[in-house]
Order: C-alpha cells, then sequence, then structure tokens
C-alpha cells in the first residue's frame, strides 16, 4: 500500500505532532505550509526528533500551480489537511481572510486533488461546528450551527466535503472534529507558539505560570456547571496526532479491501469526533496545572466571554468503534507537557 501523505498545514501546532506519529506508523510525509502562522524552526526540531530531515515545501493552498507540482512530483496515497487559520477574534474582524484561506483554499486543494487522482483526506474540522450543543455529549450527528466566520469557514468545507461524496463516489473523506487539543511532545521541543496573547486557555495559564502575564481572567463563574466555569473536553496533542494516524489506517484499510474484493463501496464523508469524552472545568484545569507547576497562577473573575457556552464534551464512541482510537492521556499528563514545553522555551520557537 502506497504510504506517501501530504500534510498542508503541518509546520504548525498540531501538524508537528502529527508528523511524529506519522514517521513512527511508517507513513513518508511531505510538508506543505505557507508559514503564515508557523516557523521553519519548528520543522527543523521535528526532523531531530525523528532523525531525518523532513521533506519540506513553502507554498500555499491557494496557489494551483504550486500544490500541482507538488502533486506531479510525489504519487499520494492522500492529504492530511490542517492548513487554515484560526483564531476565532481575528476571524470576526476579517472575514474575508477566513473565507479565503480557509474555504477558497480548501477548494483549490480538492480540485487539485481531484486532477491526480488522490481521493483520501483527512480534514481538521472541529467542535466548533456543533454551536451550543442541545445535548450532552456531543455525537456526530448532533446538528451543527456556528456564530462565527472561523467556525462558519469549518462548516463550509464540511458542506463541500459532503457535496463532493455525493457527487463522485470515489472520494473517501474523514473531517475529524477536534475538542480541545492542548498538551505538547514529552521531549519538551515542540508545542503551541501562540502570536502575541494567547486567546485559548491553556496557553494563557501557562504564560501566567512562567511569569510572561500577570493573572488570568476566567470568563464567567455563573455558567450552569459543577463550579460556575465552563466545561470543555482537553486532548492532549499526541493523543490528537494519533488519532490521525488511526483516521489514515482506516482509509488505508478500506482502500485495500475495496482492491481485493473489487468492490465499488467507498468512504464517502464520514466526520468523527476527536475528543476524550470527559469535561474539565476551568477552575479544574488551574488547580491541576497549579499542582504540576508548583507556580502560583493569579486569577480574577471577569464577565463572560461573548460567544462562548457552558459546556461542551465529546461522545467518542464513533472514533473508538471505526478508528480503535481513544485519548488515553490525562489533564495531568496535559498539564505537564504544557509547563516543560513552555519551562524550556519561554519564548516559543523564536531565540531566547
Ligand atoms: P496552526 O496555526 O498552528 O497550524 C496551521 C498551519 O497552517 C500553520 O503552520 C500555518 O502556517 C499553515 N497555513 C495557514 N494557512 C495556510 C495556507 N493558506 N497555505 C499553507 N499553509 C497555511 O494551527 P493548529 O492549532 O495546528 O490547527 C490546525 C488545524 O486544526 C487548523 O485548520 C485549525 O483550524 C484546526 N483546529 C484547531 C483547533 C485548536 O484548538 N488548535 C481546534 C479545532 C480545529
Ligand atoms: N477561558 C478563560 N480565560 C481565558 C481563555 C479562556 O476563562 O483567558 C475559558 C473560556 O471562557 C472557555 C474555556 O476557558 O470556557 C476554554 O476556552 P478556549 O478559548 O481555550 O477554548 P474554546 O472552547 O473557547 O475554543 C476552542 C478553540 C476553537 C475551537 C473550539 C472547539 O479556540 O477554535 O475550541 O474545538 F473551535
Amino acid at each position: 500500500m502506497n504510504k506517501k501523505i501530504l500534510v498542508t498545514g503541518g509546520a504548525g501546532y498540531i501538524g508537528t505532532h502529527t508528523c511524529i506519529a506519522l514517521h513512527a506508523a511508517g507513513y513518508d510525509i511531505v510538508v506543505y505550509d505557507n508559514l503564515s502562522n508557523s516557523s521553519r524552526e519548528a520543522i527543523n526540531r521535528v526532523s531531530s526528533l525523528i532523525g531525518q530531515s523532513i521533506d519540506f515545501i513553502e507554498g500555499d493552498i491557494r496557489d494551483a500551480e504550486s500544490l500541482k507540482q507538488v502533486f506531479s512530483s510525489h504519487h499520494f496515497f492522500g492529504v492530511i489537511h490542517f492548513a487554515g487559520l484560526k483564531a476565532v477574534g481575528e476571524s470576526v474582524a476579517q472575514p474575508l481572510k477566513y473565507y479565503d484561506n480557509n474555504v477558497s483554499g480548501t477548494i483549490t486543494l480538492l480540485e487539485v486533488m481531484s486532477e491526480y487522482d488522490v481521493k483520501n483526506l483527512v480534514f481538521s474540522s472541529s467542535a466548533t461546528v456543533y454551536g451550543d450543543p442541545e445535548r450532552l455529549p456531543i455525537d456526530e450527528n448532533s446538528p451543527r450551527s456556528c456564530t462565527n466566520p472561523y467556525g462558519q469557514s469549518k462548516l463550509t468545507v464540511e458542506h463541500i466535503l459532503e457535496d463532493l461524496a455525493v457527487s463522485d463516489a470515489s472520494w473517501n473523506l474523514i473531517p475529524l472534529r477536534y475538542f480541545n487539543p492542548v498538551g505538547a511532545h514529552p521531549s519538551g521541543q515542540i508545542g503551541e507558539d501562540p502570536n502575541d496573547i494567547p486567546n485559548n486557555l491553556m496557553p494563557y495559564i501557562s504564560q501566567v505560570a512562567v511569569g510572561k502575564l500577570e493573572k488570568l481572567s476566567i470568563f464567567g463563574n455563573d455558567y450552569p456547571t459543577t463550579d460556575g466555569t465552563g466545561v470543555r473536553d482537553f486532548i492532549h496533542v499526541t493523543d490528537l496526532a494519533q488519532g490521525h494516524v488511526a483516521a489514515l489506517n482506516y482509509l488505508q484499510q478500506q482502500a485495500s479491501s475495496k482492491s481485493s474484493s473489487g468492490t465499488t463501496s467507498s468512504v464517502g464523508f464520514l466526520p468523527i469526533n476527536l475528543g476524550s469524552g470527559k469535561g474539565t472545568s476551568v477552575l479544574d484545569l488551574v488547580a491541576a496545572f497549579t499542582k504540576v507547576s508548583k507556580q502560583p497562577i493569579p486569577y480574577q473573575f471577569a464577565a463572560r466571554r461573548a460567544g462562548d457556552i457552558a459546556s461542551c464534551y465529546a461522545s467518542a464512541g464513533r472514533a473508538k468503534g471505526l478508528l480503535k482510537w481513544q485519548a488515553e492521556l490525562s489533564i495531568t499528563d496535559m498539564c505537564q507537557d504544557t509547563w516543560r514545553w513552555q519551562s524550556m522555551n519561554p519564548n516559543g520557537y523564536n531565540a531566547t
């Protein structure tokens, strides 16, 4: 079976961890990234962790000619498509930038894939497509709706993939709906490196712990949750990376059973949640991080953040049943690995 995979956005936070997991699983990877939210240093570190140089191409998914060059030089089994912009607030201020990058970019990629007859795709979707969930835990058949352009861009791509699967049964399309990815590689060499002040909880907490930020504002303590703060399904990024390997293994099995049995059935559009299935509150996460880092994490309660929901956690049964994958690492592991990355790299990938 052909094990060559194109990884768009492979220089980013989730992409780098996934490249390591793919390499360990015997996949042969080519990374394609425009470095708009990442750095060559991240690629260098992945290369040194896997003990060989990564095949890296600097390019934009909106650039069809550049993608065609890549597809004509390599024979890919499929694509893992991470490339995209992800800041919710920025998407509200600059919606066209988000639709252009995330939606138009994905259409260009799909057109080139189609031209080169590469029809296996794993796409980075998000639990954000569930909006404010009607019931918990959230399963893949829950209604979808979004309130911001970032979320809309993910939902629009999901709709495009669904339509594509209907139009042509040879596509095999797995959107993975991530819950809240956190943590870092256990080596402390790669991790999340937000520009400016972090929007997300875990990087904010770790920057308070390391002394870069003064105190955490907890957005809301009057939610209908155990302690009044928001509840999320945090998932360690290395577990998430393994989820991508499991999705690709599944596509490979389907492809080999299709060719050996001569059947024409394909995967079509198959969304899968990647979460732990467990909810953790903001205050629980602060307590866990304090214990692990042995640092004070001062916080204050502040008003709810616009657009936030009270609770969100996955039903992880489909991933377990179909992909034979489940999250293994605990909240303590997530805090330990984040803290190691943060303390070893107080300025992220930039030299100190
Ligand atoms: P990231 O910003 O660290 O990685 C995205 C990578 O894509 C970056 O390296 C960036 O340079 C690259 N990129 C962006 N636009 C590109 C373009 N037009 N052409 C080529 N490369 C481009 O983000 P991440 O946290 O690793 O997220 C990866 C994917 O997962 C994104 O699509 C994101 O929306 C999605 N996602 C992330 C989260 C999360 O909390 N981190 C949650 C749900 C979904
Ligand atoms: N929070 C704070 N203070 C902060 C940051 C966050 O109290 O400084 C709270 C939020 O109010 C929320 C919880 O911490 O209750 C988690 O917030 P995050 O910003 O870390 O994560 P979200 O669940 O809001 O959103 C994340 C990604 C989205 C993605 C979504 C679902 O940012 O892109 O998970 O996958 F769509």
